[in-house]
């Protein structure tokens, strides 16, 4: 990789070539934060020629943010306290909160770029107002602290390995701490005095990221003013068929994770809520208190009582069941799903449960579909006697349509009754599939073509805390021994659709599917567990922690005879290999030492004994800072197949970084753009946001030579139970709402390639803001031999266009044009395709806020 800050500092010299006359040779700078926003501003830098006035720089920037713990909890910065190394580096250390026994460091070079920072766990109850010596006779740090109003004092070399703790006396806490007035009042912080190039290159690197800034933050709301004075636009495009380059074949793909009740009330056709009754209002973080093990359920009729036990359950992975005493016939309970139960008329659905007489000889029990004035629209009896837990299975075909319907469960006789399990699947699944999918949504997703699946998270994956981490084998085997859990995004997981539904899915819509395994480390923004990434598994426990990780490749991949866990597979139904080619290793993570001893270990194991199974390693939930270059770094000394990128940008920051890839270094790792969306004030998906990533979809693909993978995130979200704005997909029980984005990702999908052609472009106005806004791409799909050409137009005037194709067309070339466009506030625009006519050099006028793709068959090969 490029070293981006040397590059950074050369524009930022050319951008601001006027020389000062008359500059100093050194001058102050002040480092210091504040308690506004809680503390989370992190670390700012002012300037003084004679330390008495102050002036901001970059108004304020922030050069350093904690990344300390869960956000809007934590990521404060108490406290910082900065110091310079003679060999000059910079080393800053702060306190994280009042509570934790922890305290953050980072250092930088050149005040710009801060790597790595990393949490060290102290031996005392937390860290107040820490401070940092250097000692250069013997390379040591010393650092001193308050806790619970005792000095305390460590040394180190590294930040890795610490001498013992010792209390110390007041008189050793000796600090550098001064309190200086700056324009918005007085700030305690630490001076240094600097070379004055130190400075100005500091006033330059903000006035880069303001001016980045800026253009990343132009919205369409604005065109109005922007573009005022625009002219129409002309544009000649050449394909460059000498040019060609093949690119990835995979490019478009699906990132599913289980946020916005994608899986359980969502995708996952389970019509039952709370089937196990394991809810536990600690799935929502103590938020909601009649989130316990009787959520959804409800009693009705007199003379009778609904209560948890656990004391003889089915499985132990499956603790409470429902009892129901009955001493008068005629009362039931029922469960009322998801938002209500959907029901279609004459279509099958399968109830399944189990159930056991505690008391009594048991007898015949009616399971019945009903709505809210009560009309039965389906109605079975089975026979339940035996004291033994026993599985019974019924089916209903419904008599009539119904949106708010519930499951009634009633005992026909007096006694005690328990059940788990209690299971609602309509028949007509995706495919047909037992446990499947709904088929609604499912062929919405199927309809993409996406070439894989990434699954199961995403933060799902790695989890908050590492008893919250995603383990895979739970989520295999009979229903009753899976183990539930408690999701990240503040809800219940059955998993009821785990890894063997995610590969049966992959496999039944032609998509690689693409486990994500987390790095042994949980989510570094974790609530739970205190020190968020300090929490990796214990070192002890990495083997065995390893040793799953490669039984999941022998479980894709392995023998269904001869094989442990490829026999566990073919007992579940699929003797053949799932052939796994690609394994995700870490989600977003810090990249710590703590997560790099971790993730080191797991890719080396996987690498040696499945040398074909390609690892894509993380580098940082964005495109930019410590964990990704620490990640890229990582990446590189690992020698990693690829890379999971991800960022979450303004519609602005697409427009002006199509060439981000351009700028890679194609020795190196491949890239996974595994999340990505455009994101926009209030979090719409319209056609503005859509556009946005068309636009620089065609980039992706242009570098389809260095990206290998893409994935918009999220995928999936049920109205009124999102965590996450925007997503690709809304709906709700009875309706599946694609946005205007998800029509892009289809229409990427659709019309794929595996050989990029290049082409030039020639405008009538030459204003970045124009050509920015212009967007093209040429791909051939080398087994229909169609050629596509994808052409985006994010200004609010038409651009008249020639396409000049250079010897591709023969005589019998039919060609069709998709386009979606409208105003860029739309949120409902549909793609109308049509036949066009076209020749070796054809006119095509692209709408005002368009994205056209036009794709011609019978070409010339
Ligand atoms: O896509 C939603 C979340 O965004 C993912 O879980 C996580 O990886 C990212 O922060």
């Amino acid at each position: 990789m490029m070293n981006k800050i040397a590059i950074l500092l050369l524009i930022i010299t050319a951008l601001t070539s006027t020389l000062m006359a008359n500059e100093p040779d050194s001058a102050y700078i002040f480092s210091y934060a504040t308690t506004e926003n809680s503390g989370r501003n992190g670390l700012h830098l002012a300037w003084s020629h004679d330390a008495v006035e102050w002036h901001n720089i970059g108004n304020r920037y922030s050069f350093v943010k904690s990344d300390y713990g869960n956000w809007g909890g934590q990521k404060r910065m108490v406290d910082p306290y900065m110091i310079r190394t003679d060999n000059g580096t910079w080393f800053c250390v702060w306190s994280v909160n009042e509570s934790h026994n922890t305290f953050a460091w980072t250092k930088t070079e050149n005040l710009m770029s801060w790597k790595p920072q990393d949490y060290p766990l102290l031996k005392t109850a937390n860290c107040q107002r820490p401070v940092i010596s250097f000692n250069n006779s013997d390379n040591t740090f010393t650092l001193t602290y308050i806790s619970n109003e005792k000095y305390y004092s460590i040394t180190t070399s590294d930040f890795k390995t610490f001498s013992e703790t010792k209390e110390v006396q007041s008189s050793d806490y000796k600090t550098n701490t001064i309190t200086k007035e700056m324009p918005e009042g007085n700030v305690s912080g630490q001076m240094f005095k600097v070379s004055w190039n130190e400075v100005d290159a500091l006033i330059k690197f903000c006035g880069y990221k303001q001016y980045k800034n800026e253009l990343a933050n132009e919205r369409t709301d604005k065109d109005g003013e922007r573009f005022a004075n625009l002219k129409p636009i002309t544009a000649t495009i050449t394909a460059k068929p000498d040019m060609a380059k093949p690119i990835s074949d995979m490019l478009i793909g699906i990132f599913f994770e289980d946020i916005n009740y994608a899986a359980d009330g969502g995708i996952y056709a389970e019509l039952v809520q709370n089937r196990d009754f394991e809810y536990n209002v600690a799935d929502t973080k103590g938020r909601n208190k009649e989130w316990n093990s009787l959520y959804a359920w409800n009693l009705a009729g007199e003379g009778a009582t609904l209560g948890i036990d656990t004391t003889a359950p089915i499985h132990s992975n499956n603790k409470h069941y429902a009892v129901v005493n009955i001493s008068n016939i005629g009362a039931s309970i029922a469960n009322s799903g998801f938002d209500g139960i959907t029901i279609r008329n004459n279509e099958i659905y399968d109830v399944s449960l189990f159930v056991k007489q505690e008391e009594g000889k048991g007898g015949k029990i009616e399971i019945k579909l009903v709505t809210d004035d009560k009309t039965v629209l389906a109605s079975k009896t089975i026979t339940a006697t035996s004291s033994k837990w026993e599985k019974k299975s019924v089916a209903l075909t419904a008599s009539a349509d119904a949106d708010n319907a519930r499951l009634e469960i009633t005992p026909k006789y007096i006694g005690k009754t328990t059940f788990d399990m209690v299971s609602l699947f309509p028949r007509n699944t995706f495919n047909g599939r037992k446990n499947g999918l709904r088929a609604d949504l499912a062929t919405t997703l199927a309809d993409i073509k996406p070439r894989f699946i990434r699954f199961p998270g995403g933060c799902v994956a790695h989890g908050d805390g590492i008893e919250n981490i995603y383990r895979w084998k739970n989520s295999i085997g009979p229903l009753e021994a899976r183990v539930p859990m408690r999701n990240i995004w503040s809800y219940h997981q059955t998993l009821g659709l785990g890894f063997y539904e995610y590969f049966q899915f992959c496999e039944d819509i032609k998509a690689e599917p693409l486990p994500v395994i987390a790095a042994g480390v949980p989510c570094q923004n974790s609530a739970v567990g205190g020190a968020g990434q300090q929490g990796g598994i214990p070192i002890d426990e990495m083997d065995s922690y390893i040793q799953d990780i490669l039984d999941l490749i022998e479980w894709a991949n392995g023998d269904g005879k001869k094989t442990k866990w490829g026999k566990i597979r073919a007992e579940s139904g699929h003797p053949e290999p799932f052939n796994l080619k690609y394994i995700g290793i870490g989600n977003e993570d810090l990249i710590s030492d703590v997560f790099a001893e971790r993730y080191s270990m797991i890719c080396k194991a996987v690498k040696s004994k499945y040398p074909d199974i390609k690892i894509i390693g993380t580098v940082g939930p964005f495109f930019e800072g410590s964990d990704y270059e620490t990640g890229w770094k990582l990446a590189d000394e690992l020698n990693l197949d690829m890379v999971d990128e991800h960022y979450y940008q303004t519609p602005g920051w697409y427009i002006y970084n199509q060439d981000f890839y351009d700028r890679y270094d194609r020795s190196k790792s491949k890239v996974y753009l595994g999340e990505y969306a455009a994101h926009l004030p209030r979090r719409p998906n319209n056609l503005e946001t859509a556009l946005a990533e068309a636009l620089y979809l065609t980039s992706v693909e242009r570098n389809g030579d260095v990206v290998a993978m893409s994935s918009y995130a999220p995928l999936l979200a049920k109205e009124k139970h999102t965590q996450w704005n925007p997503d690709l997909i809304y709906f709700n029980n009875k309706e599946v709402k694609p946005t205007v984005g998800y029509h892009v990702q289809k229409l990427y999908g659709n019309n794929s390639g595996n050989e990029y052609i290049s082409s030039s472009i020639k405008l009538s106005d030459n204003n970045e803001k124009v050509t920015n806004r212009i967007a093209r791409s040429f791909v051939r799909d080398s087994i229909t031999g169609d050629i596509i050409i994808k052409l985006v137009n994010m200004l609010p005037v038409e651009v008249a266009s020639k396409i000049e194709l250079q010897n591709l067309v023969s005589d019998n070339t039919t060609a069709t044009a998709t386009i979606m466009t409208g105003n860029p506030a739309d949120r409902n625009i549909l793609p109308q395709t049509s036949d066009i006519k076209i020749d070796e050099t054809f006119d095509y006028k692209m709408p005002a806020y368009s994205f056209s793709v036009i794709r011609i068959s019978n070409t010339r090969p």
